[in-house]
């Protein structure tokens, strides 16, 4: 990005939001937007991020993603939305589907509609594994909001012109507002006993940094409609609470409390319909590999020559889907190194 560019990211004081700023501001100065909006609703959330980055180029704005006035006068002069505004808890989206689905999916879509208001250049909204074959309220809103995403694009592609939507996809963020780390390491520091759902549930492990480092390739190489995943690698459980064990060098207790309301046993990143659809290119800022999903109309117009083989491929093993338990599953050692990375333990 250059100084001369304008940035908006909604849910700006959120785990992302937060983590993004901390990296923009740093950079060298012609690499950093001149101008970075933050929108989220809390004001005690903003006076923080204000204290912890006391930077003129950041500027807040207090708002709700659901009033789509608030949106339009958020993105005027914007070059790029990173769209991280959310609900997120899955169990709070079983209890209220449609406050869910107001911030999720018309929300987004009232981000969508000041981006085409105010020519925006990219629109990159951050989605989630919960999101495909969603089976719970969070994960189908995510799922609506990746397709007003995915056909907005669909319209400017045919025009061949206006902003250029993606999204980015990811499992789950190591140490995220919410997530089980942070609750298990409450639970270990104030020496009680851990509460598992079930020990053998496997979940994707994502760093902060490569959601930083995946946004920002997309910004820079963003094409019309795609969907950017990051294959990461996953653990159980089981090996999640080895690997605290390790760290704390302690046998630690745990209670089994049941798999909670809308919770998978796994996850899945890629349909074996999108791997039909996918590519692989590499991040531009650590050279790893990155899957991108072309849409429908992006593959009825630019036919591929390996679509059939890639037909083939994806429908004759018995499961082409690249779910959280056929990922490479790491052992706490692993899991260990990557939490330290990714938290502060
Ligand atoms: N964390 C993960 O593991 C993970 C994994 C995959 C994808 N994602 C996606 O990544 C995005 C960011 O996640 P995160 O972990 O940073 O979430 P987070 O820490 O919960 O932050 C959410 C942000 O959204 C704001 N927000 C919520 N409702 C809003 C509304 N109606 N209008 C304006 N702002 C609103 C919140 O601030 P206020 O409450 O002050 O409004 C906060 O700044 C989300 O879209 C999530 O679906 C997260």
């Amino acid at each position: 990005m250059k100084p001369t560019q304008s940035l908006l990211i909604t849910g700006g004081t959120g785990s992302f939001g937060t983590k993004m700023l901390q990296y923009l501001i740093k950079l060298p100065l012609d690499q950093c937007p001149g101008r970075i909006v933050v929108l989220s609703r809390d004001e005690e959330k903003q006076f923080s991020q204000r204290c912890n980055f006391p930077d003129q180029r950041i500027k807040y704005i207090i708002g709700d993603i659901r009033d789509s006035k608030t949106c339009i006068s958020a993105m005027e002069g914007i070059d790029i939305v990173m769209h991280a505004a959310a609900l997120k808890q899955v169990p709070t989206g079983e209890s209220f589907p449609l406050e869910i689905v107001k911030t999720n999916v018309l929300g987004t879509n009232n981000l969508v509609e000041a981006a085409e208001i105010c020519g925006v250049k990219k629109f990159i909204i951050l989605s989630t594994d919960k999101a495909v074959y969603p089976i719970n309220v969070y994960g189908m809103s995510k799922a609506l909001a990746e397709k007003i995403i995915v056909a907005a694009a669909g319209k400017n592609f045919a025009k061949g012109k206006g902003t250029i939507y993606s999204v980015v996809r990811y499992g789950n963020i190591i140490g995220s507002r919410g997530s089980v780390i942070p609750l298990f390491v409450k639970q270990i520091k104030e020496k009680k006993e851990l509460t598992v759902t079930d020990a053998s549930m496997t979940r994707f492990l994502f760093a902060k940094s490569q959601a930083i480092a995946l946004v920002l390739h997309v910004v820079e190489s963003a094409k019309q409609g795609r969907i950017y995943v990051k294959k990461s690698p996953a653990c159980t459980i089981d090996t999640l609470i080895k690997a605290l064990e390790l760290h704390y060098a302690l046998r630690i207790k745990r209670r089994q409390i049941g798999i909670r309301p809308g919770e998978k046993i796994h996850e899945t990143l890629i349909t074996a319909e999108e791997n039909m659809r996918a590519k692989e290119e590499k991040c531009a800022f650590d050279n790893t590999p990155v899957t991108t999903i072309r849409s429908y109309f992006e593959c009825e117009i630019v036919p591929d020559i390996d679509v059939i083989s890639r037909y083939a491929k994806a429908f004759l093993p018995a499961n082409s889907d690249f779910t959280s338990k056929d990922t490479k599953l790491l052992n706490p050692k692993e899991t260990l190194s990557l939490l330290k990375e990714g938290y502060s333990l």
